[in-house]
């Protein structure tokens, strides 16, 4: 069994920027800036802007982080995404997800500039994802991938069950999973909160990708033996015992699934670290995409 290290990967990953960066200063170039709209106080979203931020910082990234209020209107949103839009100074920028009720997310995602759109949030690029044309890839399938192809796991061929359908992880993640190349060329079963008999479909799994947000839900009993292990979620279990008061917890079972799988991605340290690395990378891509 081998584990899928996201947190070495990353770091192999953001060193390779930094070199790309450092050539850029030699050169006299601007180097990348990646801004981070943050609307409202959420813990979880505080922390992932945060560390969005920092990582920016060690490759020699610029990065804004712009904060507003819980009670911020879409129509003041709006706004500020078309300053970013047309501010020369930044490259890339990403709204954090979830927004507060009374903005309309979807009208949100619409109005980011596609060339500026790391997240690969915008349909124009979600549709040229679909299409195999060049675009900006969401983060944290595109870590996914990159995790697949750095330990040269076999996906050609292979029955990949993705769980859950959200836009950020499941949906695309089936689409690239079915793509024609390597990592890809699988068959995809796409499964979801409506689905009937899902040990039936994951016990005959190679690979399965689980986005779902439920701790613990997949067991040893629901999986064969040498299955490839995705595991993209991040709950926060109440935990007393924990500084925190809590502790991030993956969709797995990791202790008995992973006794049967050939690889596995831990929680955390494997897909978490993955998406910020993806995302600075699809910032260096803005950037070079900007200067070209
Ligand atoms: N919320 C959860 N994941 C993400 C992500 O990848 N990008 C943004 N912008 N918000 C998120």
């Amino acid at each position: 069994m081998t584990i899928l290290d996201g947190k070495k990967v990353s770091n192999d990953i953001k060193n390779e920027i930094a070199v790309e960066v450092q050539k850029m200063k030699d050169n006299g170039e601007k180097v990348p800036h990646l801004a981070a709209v943050l609307v409202g106080d959420d813990g979880a979203s505080l922390t992932y802007v945060g560390s969005k931020v920092r990582s920016c910082e060690r490759v020699g990234f610029e990065s804004s982080l712009i904060r507003m209020p819980h009670t911020t209107s879409e129509v003041e949103l709006l706004k500020k995404i078309e300053q970013l839009n047309n501010d020369d100074a930044i490259d890339g920028f990403i709204i954090q997800l979830p927004l507060p009720p009374q903005i309309d997310t979807q009208k949100v995602l619409l109005a980011v500039d596609p060339s500026k759109d790391v997240d690969g949030f915008h349909p124009e690029n979600f549709g040229k994802m679909a299409l195999d044309m060049t675009t900006f890839i969401p983060a944290t399938p595109f870590g996914i991938l990159e995790l697949l192809e750095r330990y040269k796991v076999d996906t050609k061929g292979k029955h990949t069950v993705v769980i859950g359908r959200s836009h950020i992880v499941g949906r695309p993640m089936s689409i690239l999973m079915s793509r024609r190349g390597w990592p890809g060329n699988s068959t995809v079963t796409l499964t979801h909160s409506n689905t009937k008999n899902i040990t039936q479909i994951t016990s005959q799994a190679d690979i399965i990708i689980s986005a779902l947000g439920v701790p613990n839900f997949l067991k040893a009993e629901m999986v064969k033996d040498d299955v490839v292990i995705i595991d993209v979620g991040i709950t926060r279990v109440p935990d007393e015992s924990h500084p925190k008061g809590y502790v991030i917890t993956g969709d797995v079972d990791f202790e008995n699934v992973s006794k049967k799988a050939s690889f596995i991605t831990p929680v955390p340290g494997g897909v978490g670290p993955m998406t910020i690395a993806m995302l600075l990378k699809n910032t260096l891509l803005a950037r070079e995409q900007r200067r070209s």
